[in-house]
């Protein structure tokens, strides 16, 4: 097959995930022909680092722009990663959406920070005709353990899923340039932010969309005594979530972010009426065990992808979230985690940031 032409990126927002999208495209460079030509972001000092992360990578004709239009303008990508604040993905979007020239574009999460920007995002996707990818950065999808468990459940192993239960138990957030998250109107609020990734998850355990949301949470322990402008953060630093699934199957959320002393990030769990598995990060194990054959038939794996070539922050997902939309955008292959996905993730957490706020069942028709 011939080689196809250099794929152009341009990465809007270049603080750590913006480096890691830079990274991570570095090592895919040789044997998927792209380049990152461009990057955009207002904050000198992130702009700087970026410039020496570039070089390093022998990358030295960055072109550096302080915002998302003068790139557009410069018409030096054929594609577009948003890697900047939550609060700010609306705009650019919109803007790259309606700049003449097709960007594809790999936005980062959450697509935006509410419902009705998520779903203007999509109407404005919809009236292109060109061909356009508009993928979601929903990248938990791709970690080994996940997807292997994602591959067993879809293959019918533990019959009709039932329940899914997702703990993740992990350190606070991290410090972000101007503190951009830690305040609810910035990032959505922490079951957006973060959360937005386990939602996703259990639509694809699921396989079916949610119903209503029941959730208790808090900011209990993190954060109390830190002052921004005058304002103490209103992020939620732990929560329970329950989710009811238009097919009977029921999702539960465990999130601490005080849970240092963990020997996993993330605990998933998927049970169905024949059988159960589970997916343990970062230890990428994986488990599956039947009713039938109980607790000394449990088979534990490791599991592993060898098309990743760096693991970066995320054990990897990451590299494979852009190999997925390389394919995409190559017309070999179709956006794995598309606007619905998006919009339907940051739905869920919506939901569940309001029954906190208001102690009560929230029902997805009332946010969507
Ligand atoms: N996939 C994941 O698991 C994952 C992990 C971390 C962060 N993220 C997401 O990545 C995005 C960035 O997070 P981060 O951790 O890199 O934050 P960060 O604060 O480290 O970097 C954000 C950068 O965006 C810049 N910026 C601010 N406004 C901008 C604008 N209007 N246009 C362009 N740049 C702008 C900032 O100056 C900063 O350099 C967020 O949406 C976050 O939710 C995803």
């Amino acid at each position: 097959m011939a080689n196809p032409a250099i794929t152009k990126y341009g990465i809007v927002g270049i603080g750590m995930m913006g480096r890691e999208h830079l990274i991570n495209l570095h090592h895919l460079r040789h044997h998927q022909n792209l380049a990152v030509v461009s990057i955009a972001d207002p904050h000198p000092p992130s702009r700087l680092l970026a410039v020496e992360l570039a070089k390093s990578l022998n990358w030295d004709d960055l072109n550096v722009f302080s915002n998302h239009e003068e790139l557009l303008e410069s018409e030096t990508c054929d594609v577009i990663v948003v890697s900047s604040p939550n609060m700010t993905h609306h705009r650019i979007l919109m803007d790259v959406i309606a700049y003449p020239k097709p960007h594809h574009v790999l936005v980062e999460k959450p697509l935006c920070t509410t419902v009705a920007d998520c779903k203007e995002v999509m109407e404005a996707a919809k009236r292109r005709s060109d061909h356009m990818v508009v993928q979601v950065g929903l990248e938990y999808r791709y970690m080994p353990p996940v997807a292997k468990l994602i591959e067993r459940v879809r293959g019918g192993e533990f019959g009709d899923v039932k329940m899914v239960a997702i703990r993740e138990h992990r350190f606070p957030f991290l410090v972000k340039v101007n503190n951009w998250n830690r305040f609810n109107v910035n990032t959505g609020g922490t079951l957006v932010e973060k959360c937005c990734h386990f939602f996703d998850l259990m639509r694809l355990f699921a396989s079916a969309n949610p119903v209503s949301v029941m959730a208790s949470g808090g900011m209990d322990v993190n954060h109390k005594d830190e002052v921004y402008d005058g304002k103490v953060p209103d992020i939620i630093d732990n929560a329970y979530v329950i989710i009811e699934f238009d097919n009977g199957c029921r999702g539960m959320l465990d999130l601490c972010m005080f849970a240092e002393g963990s020997k996993n990030e993330q605990e998933i769990s998927v049970t169905g009426h024949i059988g159960k598995g589970e997916a343990l990060v970062p230890e990428g194990i994986v488990r599956f065990g039947s009713r039938a054959e109980g607790r000394e038939h449990v088979q534990t794996i490791k599991a592993e992808d060898e098309r990743i070539k760096y693991e970066g922050l995320h054990h990897g997902s990451s590299y494979l979230e852009h190999l997925v939309f390389l394919s995409a955008i190559r017309g070999e292959g179709r956006a794995a985690v598309d606007l619905e996905d998006g919009l339907m993730a940051v739905a869920m957490g919506v939901a569940a940031q309001l029954s906190i706020q208001e102690r009560r069942y929230v029902s997805m028709d009332e946010v969507l």
